[in-house]
């Protein structure tokens, strides 16, 4: 019913000019990872939750780090067993079949290609803010798109842009890149906590929970703990971004592991500090309102150089988000066509590079256009939509697995594989619901243009089926 599986032998072998180069051993992995999670979530989405919460964004932080916890045990294992790109959709092939592999799969697409243009559209906020603190301005209309009275956001074009030419050029750069920025974004929240926490008033954390704990619907808005945890959930992902580039570790059980468990670690921690700092220095409503929440925090407690260091930081760093993002989709997309569910010539890798050139190229262009017209928390909200349907076959392929596959080899094995997959599956359906309801309805249409897609292409050329097929 659910389509034919894919051999947990063959996700691993492909035809020659059509496998990725193994280029990337753990710290890249662990850059990649950190690289991909820090960046429009804890930016900027923090005053999109702390309006939707009140203080207790801080607890929506902790419920959504906890449930990709859950997801990120059950990615760890399933990326070493599976070292193939692809992650939740090649997890999906083998363990649920090829229908629900391509759900997967069209969900995966929403996630990385839209948290890309989200960071775009954040990043745009940093850099607007940024330049009207140095004196420069530029006409409002390009500055905007049309739901903030604008015509098109020009600089989160312009970046998603750039970052599409860098990985084009090839992956191998990027990823050294990225490193130091990296470094240059937890620098920059190190600096934040350290000016923002000795600002900590008490006063600011009464109420904690103004509109309580589940999501429901004030004044057209979904308000309460859950709906930010919902929102600030897009803080957390790209540790799968991890998992995709599974196919060019080097040693991929080692790198892995340490690549995506590591890196989750590392940024919860940060992101509890940045919150209770954040919500702590200036009252909640205030953060709402910005499209530069940290900096604000910061220039509102009298500190306008750190306030401007920390908005070039993300300015800087942001892009990298962008990258690792970018880099995920193409490989998601390059995987679909490889296995014939889109057409084969997409998956074409350039011998030079070693990169899906032109799949990427595409990528990025659809990346660029969504980031200069459309609004940032509906569009981060309908890449979570998308991922936390990625997330659920992600804690059903673990069950599946152990059951079905029990004495596969396994590097990394997850703790009580039952109890962490059944808390991912639940953590991300509650998270799901949560979401306003026109964000669930967007991401059922999205679903039904993907299916038609299935049933028109995939479905005939499936490579997997064609397999099957006596000769
Ligand atoms: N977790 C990534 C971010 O917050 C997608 O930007």
């Amino acid at each position: 019913m659910f389509g034919p599986r894919k051999s947990l032998d063959s996700v691993t072998k492909h035809a020659e000019g059509h496998a990725l180069a193994k280029t990337l051993s753990w710290p890249h992995l662990i850059a990649l990872g950190v690289g991909a999670i820090v960046g429009t979530g804890i930016y900027t989405l923090t005053g999109v939750g702390a309006e939707r919460a009140g203080p207790a964004v801080i607890l929506a932080f902790a419920i959504a780090g906890a449930v990709c916890a859950c997801a990120a045990l059950a990615y760890a294992e399933l990326a070493t067993m599976i070292p193939a790109a692809g992650s939740a959709y090649t997890f999906s092939y083998a363990a649920l079949g090829e229908k629900v592999a391509w759900v997967v799969g069209w969900s995966l697409v929403l996630e990385y290609s839209l948290a890309c243009s989200t960071v775009a559209v954040g990043w745009s906020g940093y850099l607007v803010g940024w330049l009207t603190a140095a004196g420069i301005h530029f006409p409002p209309e390009l500055l905007a798109g049309p739901h903030a009275g604008g015509i098109i956001n020009l600089p989160a074009v312009f970046v998603a842009l750039g970052v599409m030419g860098m990985l084009v050029a090839g992956t191998r750069e990027s990823a050294t890149l990225n490193i130091i920025l990296v470094i240059i974004k937890l620098v920059a929240l190190g600096v934040f906590v350290a000016f923002a926490l000795p600002a900590f008033d008490g006063s600011n954390l009464e109420p904690f929970m103004p509109y309580g704990f589940g999501s429901t619907e004030v004044g057209g808005e979904k308000r309460g703990v859950m709906a930010a945890a919902a929102i600030v959930f897009f803080a957390f992902y790209g540790f799968d971004a991890v998992a995709t580039s599974a196919e060019e570790a080097k040693r991929p059980g080692r790198d892995l592991t340490i690549g995506i468990i590591g890196s989750m670690l590392v940024c919860t921690i940060i992101y509890m500090l940045v919150a209770i700092a954040a919500v702590g220095a200036l009252p909640y409503q205030q953060l709402g309102n910005s499209a530069e929440p940290l900096a604000l925090v910061l220039r509102s407690l009298g500190q306008p150089v750190a306030g401007h260091l920390i908005a070039l930081a993300a300015v800087i760093a942001l892009p990298s988000v962008i990258l690792v993002m970018m880099y995920g989709q193409s490989r998601i997309f390059f995987v679909m066509a490889r296995d014939g569910l889109l057409p084969r010539s997409l998956a074409k890798v350039s011998p030079r590079t070693g990169a899906p050139t032109r799949i990427t190229l595409i990528t990025g262009i659809v990346i660029a256009a969504v980031a200069g017209f459309f609004r940032l928390d509906e569009i981060a909200e309908l890449a979570n939509a998308g991922t936390l349907l990625a997330f659920i076959a992600v804690g059903a392929c673990l069950m599946v697995l152990r059951r079905r596959a029990p004495d596969a080899p396994r590097l990394f094995r997850c703790p009580a594989p039952y109890v962490v997959g059944t808390l991912a599956i639940l953590g991300c359906i509650y998270l799901l619901f949560s979401l306003p309801s026109a964000t669930i309805l967007r991401f059922l249409a999205w679903n039904a243009i993907g299916l038609a897609v299935y049933f028109a292409y995939g479905w005939r050329h499936s490579e997997v089926k064609r397999q099957a097929l006596p000769a």
